[in-house]
């Protein structure tokens, strides 16, 4: 074996560019996780860190459930790769039709991918796929939404909101307009649950859909709650408003469930909780309880069937992955499936939710707070920003929860917090009592 041409040190952070973190200050001040169990981390000087996040929303049956890693262990043996373009392994069809039977009625098709961001990609390719075997080719256009994330991919960046994640890149899709963002401090704040004001938000896809033609448009996009942006709650009634919408004017609906996916809210689905059945959903994240990367897009019958019926070829859908129901994946989501069911982890959200809810707006009043949000179990705290530093101050907070023992999110100056299903409730009291004693001592 030749030597590495260049001198490797070990723990040296340098080479390794992290994503969507602050490379530079990291590196002078790390924080580094070396295990895991349960709800917590431990860090490398040896602190229990209390998960408030579920990772980065997707470990929602805590760390190292072990019917979940004991599958991934067996599967590695077993079968470690297969390829999935015209061959196929038990485990991935079985996956599919667990993930079906999870989700709404008439939504019995599904797609691996690996990532929230590749299901968003394919659920945007997999509209425009539809409209265009059917004959309705001119239905391009793609509606997001304002400070709507849909991951980091090229079709994501286009639909989502996020001035930062989009301007240094180009002029990404063509054809792409937006809907306006839900978010009203004015008329909401402090709400409890769903916000009140809003519905008729939606309604500028009318205005949308009068400006482009309605029949140039293919799908509109959203998450159903707005996680990664600080957790942005539907107006009561805005969804079904977006699906009517949707509906008369032969527009696809898809819902973004990569964070809400598989119990987050205290159903299976956003779709779930909310009443409104969408088109095509995409998730990730909770697909694998976080174990193995891997996402699915689960779609109607009406646009498989459609595919399969209308297909100029004998592979209806020139697209998918590598590792599209990748063997390790397909093992970590059954055991996951499983753990959520035998541990009734969905139902364990709404029955914890009223809990939360209290815990979350027991910090109204405190120092920079500015609103509290909450919905099954996902909270959010928004301060105040400073003046000359937007996001200095949730920045320090994060940090000084860190040096604390809790492990919380943040967005700007929004702290977002979306613990594993299986906290408990001292757990939630530690959380809050944690923040509530920090933010005083903040400028
Ligand atoms: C709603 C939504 N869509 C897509 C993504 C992207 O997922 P990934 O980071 O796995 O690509 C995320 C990630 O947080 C998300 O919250």
């Amino acid at each position: 074996m030749n030597a590495p041409t260049k001198p490797v040190m070990p723990n040296d952070l340098q080479n390794y560019w992290m994503p969507f973190t602050a490379n530079r200050a990291f590196k002078q001040d790390p924080r580094i996780v070396v295990s895991a169990d349960g709800m917590h981390y431990k860090s490398d000087d040896g602190r229990d860190i209390l998960d408030g996040t579920a990772g980065l929303w997707c470990v929602n049956a805590g760390h190292n459930a072990p019917r979940i890693t004991q599958a991934v262990q067996q599967q590695v043996a077993e079968l470690d790769y297969a390829p999935c373009f015209q061959f196929g392994h038990p485990k991935a069809f079985e996956l599919a039709n667990r993930v079906s039977a999870l989700f709404p009625d008439g939504m019995d098709h599904v797609f691996f991918t690996n990532s929230g961001s590749e299901s968003v990609d394919t659920a945007l390719k997999i509209a425009l796929h539809y409209h265009r075997m059917r004959g309705d080719a001119a239905r391009t256009r793609l509606i997001g939404r304002e400070r709507g994330y849909h991951g980091t991919g090229f079709g994501g960046i286009s639909v989502g909101g996020i001035v930062k994640n989009r301007m240094h890149f180009g002029s990404m899709l063509t054809g792409v307009d937006h809907l306006p963002h839900t978010h009203d401090l004015e008329k909401n704040a402090f709400a409890k649950g769903c916000p009140e004001h809003g519905a008729e938000k939606a309604d500028a896809l009318i205005d949308i859909a009068t400006l482009h033609d309605p029949s140039t448009i293919a799908a509109v996009i959203v998450e159903p709650m707005a996680g990664s942006t600080g957790v942005l709650l539907p107006p009561k009634g805005y969804l079904k408003r977006l699906r009517d919408l949707c509906d008369r004017y032969g527009i696809l609906l898809i819902f973004d469930e990569v964070i809400t996916g598989f119990g987050r809210l205290g159903a299976a689905t956003a779709a779930e909780f909310f009443g409104v059945t969408p088109d095509i959903i995409t998730t990730a994240k909770g697909l694998t309880n976080g174990v193995v990367p891997a996402g699915a897009v689960i779609v109607s019958n009406k646009i498989y069937d459609s595919a399969m019926e209308n297909a100029d070829a004998p592979i209806e859908l020139f697209h998918g992955y590598t590792y599209s129901g990748h063997p390790i994946a397909a093992a970590a989501g059954l055991a996951a499936l499983e753990t959520y069911r035998e541990e009734q982890m969905f139902e364990r959200v709404a029955d914890l939710s009223p809990y939360w809810e209290q815990a979350v707006h027991s910090l109204k009043g405190t120092k920079h707070v500015i609103d509290l949000r909450n919905l099954g179990l996902v909270g959010a705290i928004e301060l105040a920003p400073r003046e000359s530093a937007p996001g200095a101050r949730g920045m320090e907070v994060m940090l000084k929860a860190w040096e604390k023992g809790i492990m919380v999110r943040v967005t700007g100056d929004i702290l977002a917090l979306s613990p594993p299903f299986i906290i408990k409730k001292e757990q939630i009291d530690q959380i809050f009592n944690t923040l509530a004693d920090i933010l005083p001592t903040i400028d």
